[in-house]
């Protein structure tokens, strides 16, 4: 039996409600593909703030670095809006980021036929769309100085090195490479010197993969064309905040952003979280949407643990469920036949793993 060892950060809002679904379907997977998870709980975000002092104790990273993968819930919440910057659980989770080294954040955007009816755009703009977003996530302007305050005036820089471009580019075509081989890079190249220099390198990276179709797209026009028609990306290449506004965006062709997981990897650990936030209005009444984060667990079984079946298992599952009519809160508009609560959802799929 192989065993893996796994960092829970739960974190806030909807994040432990999120994650005791994913654990719930892990232990499904577990006892019928023969594997064992240990977990560890470590804090991150207000919740660490408020026992700690600091939304991302050591302990948490010492957790996390001792571990196979991180799961991560999400953070933040108004409670903590008010506080310095550092202090914030937003700065908890970038400088966890920063800290494993997780530079690539890997944001996949399938809309299930099961689903089709869920989003706000056509079934006919959105059937068949699978795309993924690889978006840097260690640098640009969410780490770029210099940054700073005063009263009447607040700045931040972004910046790219060529060695970070160099390697998130290399991911992307990669993962173009077990894909349908072709490569949208976003940026700004018209305006932001940073993205002249982005779109240098990753067109020189591009000559690594001749098999690999590049072309390049201006963030704007990438924003309207995704809506436009979404089926003409396969994986779109981007920088940081570009691709944090572009992975919401995305999330919407798919019905709600409370399906999408991803995957954040470096050269050591990675973290596997939802890319939505904690939904702090929705906390507790058990109406969050488990599917972003039980998907995030199969991209860690997939990913970090090499775990194919058993996250093909998880997969199916969900589509089971969603075909079956299940639909919590947020997808239920449409076409429910059955709407069922944060745990609930969490259970039916469990249930169709063991089966
Ligand atoms: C995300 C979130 C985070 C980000 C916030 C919570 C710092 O929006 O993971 O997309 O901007 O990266
Ligand atoms: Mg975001």
């Amino acid at each position: 039996m192989k065993s893996y060892k796994i960092a829970l950060v739960k974190g806030d809002g909807i994040g432990p409600e999120i994650i005791d679904e994913a654990v719930k379907v892990l232990d499904a997977v577990a006892s019928c593909c023969k594997l064992d998870f240990s977990y560890t709980e470590a804090l991150m975000g207000g919740c660490a703030y408020d026992i700690t002092g600091d939304p991302l104790p050591e302990e948490t990273i010492t957790v996390s670095l001792n571990s196979d993968a991180v799961l991560f819930g999400a953070i933040g919440g108004t409670k903590w809006d008010n506080l310095p910057r550092e202090k914030r659980p937003e700065s908890g989770l970038l400088r966890f980021r920063k800290e494993l080294g997780v530079y690539a954040n890997l944001r996949p955007a399938i809309v299930y036929d099961e689903l089709i009816n869920a989003s706000s755009l056509k079934p006919t703009v959105i059937k068949g769309v699978n795309l993924m977003v690889v978006r840097e996530l260690i640098g640009g302007i969410y780490f770029g100085e210099p940054k700073g305050r005063t009263e009447d005036k607040g700045w931040n820089t972004m910046v790219y090195t060529r060695d970070e471009i160099v390697r998130i580019a290399h991911q992307a075509f990669k993962i173009a490479m077990t894909r349908s081989k072709r490569v949208c890079s976003i940026d700004k190249a018209n305006v932001l010197d940073v993205s002249q220099l982005w779109r240098e390198v990753v067109t020189e990276v591009s000559k690594g993969y001749p098999e690999v179709k590049l072309s390049h797209m201006y963030v704007d026009n990438a924003a309207m064309q995704l809506i436009r028609d979404p089926k003409q990306f396969d994986v779109m290449l981007t920088g940081n905040i570009f691709g944090d506004i572009l992975s919401d965006e995305a999330s919407m062709l798919c019905g709600s952003i409370g399906l999408l997981p991803s995957a954040s990897i470096g050269d050591k650990i990675g973290v596997y979280e939802p890319i939505h936030g904690s939904a702090p209005d929705i906390a507790g009444q058990g109406i969050a949407n488990p599917i972003a984060t039980i998907s995030s667990a199969s991209m860690m079984l997939r990913y970090a643990f090499g775990e194919i079946a058993a996250a093909n298992r998880i997969d199916a599952a969900i589509k089971r469920a969603l075909s079956e009519g299940y639909r919590t809160q947020d997808l239920a508009q449409f076409d429910a036949k059955e709407v069922c609560s944060t745990s609930e959802m969490g259970s039916i799929i469990a249930n169709y793993i063991q089966r």
